[in-house]
């Protein structure tokens, strides 16, 4: 399996810098052996459908409502993201879950409406560091993932993003050893709920200078970047030193 790079934009870049950033990427594409996924806000969606319709470079949303239509106001359709060639929904990123208060039980809708339009879910879990700390951290990732993958299609393509919330965005990446107990715990705990061809990715604090040790530790399958995907030279540094 090819390792995957996906890039979570969160709320920035609009759709003319979109462009430039996929044109940009687009010109080392040949050169990079690997899966790569950016993630861009709602509103540069039709920016980042165009720039990549000639490249096998693919975008996803940050997070979809778990109805394609109707009266949800404010909300973005999964719908409207495959219309536009999107491939992939980030659901219960840490942010949805703690900013939005997004529940384990809506996130399985959004996972089972995301695979029965033929996307791809990437289900993002991790403790929180109160919960590290007060040794939680497989319990935590034991729940989000039994209630998140509660109404999933084990015949479908999953992804699963293992994310410690007190990683992301702060430069506090997790240990090897952090990752790789937290990793072998998660891919067990997904084999024997029967999804044992999901990918499994780490994110949290990556950068160039720690992507390449990140990535040799077993059941590292890619990595979920935020900030460090911002930048098109640091985000290839990160695929290129692989
Ligand atoms: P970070 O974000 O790489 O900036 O820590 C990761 C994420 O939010 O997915």
């Amino acid at each position: 399996m090819k390792k995957i790079f996906a890039g979570n934009w969160k709320l920035n870049k609009n759709p003319s810098e979109t462009r430039r950033f996929l044109h940009q990427l687009k010109s080392h594409e040949a050169q990079l052996d690997a899966e790569l996924i950016v993630f861009p806000p709602a509103t540069s969606w039709e920016a980042s459908g165009s720039a990549l319709l000639d490249s096998k470079i693919t975008w996803g949303a940050q997070n979809v409502c778990s109805q394609g239509s109707g009266a949800f106001t404010g909300e973005n359709s999964g719908v409207v993201l495959k219309d536009l060639g999107g491939k992939f929904v980030l659901v219960g990123h840490s942010e949805r879950r703690h900013l939005f208060g997004e529940s384990d039980t809506l996130l399985a809708d959004k996972v089972a409406f995301v695979q029965a339009l033929d996307l791809t879910p990437v289900l993002c879990v991790g403790e929180t560091l109160p919960q590290r700390e007060a040794q939680q951290t497989n319990e935590i990732n034991r729940t989000q993932l039994q209630l998140g993958l509660a109404k999933a299609d084990r015949t479908k393509r999953l992804i699963v993003a293992y994310e410690p919330v007190w990683a992301i965005g702060t430069g506090k990446v997790a240990t090897e050893q952090q990752v790789l107990q937290a990793h072998d715990f998660v891919a067990t705990f997904l084999q024997e709920l029967g999804f044992s061809n999901a990918a499994l990715l780490y994110g949290g604090s990556v950068k160039p200078d720690n992507s390449a040790s990140l990535l040799k530790i077993p059941h590292v399958d890619g990595f979920l970047i935020g900030g460090a995907s911002l930048d098109v030279e640091t985000f290839v540094k990160i695929i290129r030193g692989h």
